[in-house]
């Protein structure tokens, strides 16, 4: 048995500590917002955050979160109000098919509290999630834009 933080609130799993957090969150939490692309911490769909850092979710085991806090692209909005990179993403019609985007998001929430004024280099440094349909020129603006609310 494994207790997570998840959103704020608390769950008891019943999984091994090794089981992947993707895995974890998925399928026994049962917050299938969070995807799974290549399983080798290379795409991002799998992307959440841990104590506020944004960190690739199918390598993470559930082991070595307990104790802390685990946020998912359900967590990210205030009470209903979305977060500025969710409205940016609305504004700048970021989605395509939308499969890679709540990993994208939740990368760019966590560069924007490092990094509150990101540049384009800084841009493509941090955010390295893997969008099949392209949508890197509309996730720029978005972030850009996401800065700047
Ligand atoms: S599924 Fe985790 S990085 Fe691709
Ligand atoms: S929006 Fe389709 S994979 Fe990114």
């Amino acid at each position: 048995m494994v207790t997570l933080s998840v959103n704020g609130k608390t769950f008891d799993l019943d999984v091994e500590s090794d089981t992947p957090l993707l895995w974890a969150l998925r399928e026994n939490v049962g917050l299938t917002g969070t995807k799974y692309g290549c399983g080798i911490a290379q795409c991002g769909a799998c992307t959440v955050h841990i104590d506020g850092a944004a960190v690739r979710s199918c390598s993470v085991q559930v082991g070595d979160a307990i104790g802390k806090q685990i946020t998912t692209i359900e967590g990210l909005a205030d009470n209903g109000v979305l977060h500025r990179v969710q409205k940016a993403w609305i504004d700048h019609d970021a989605p395509q098919c939308g499969y890679c985007q709540s990993g994208m998001i939740m990368a760019v929430a966590a560069l924007l509290t490092e990094k509150p004024q990101p540049t384009d280099s800084d841009i493509d440094a941090a955010i390295t999630n893997i969008c099949r349909c392209g949508t890197f020129k509309q996730v720029r603006e978005a972030i850009h834009a996401a800065a700047k609310a």
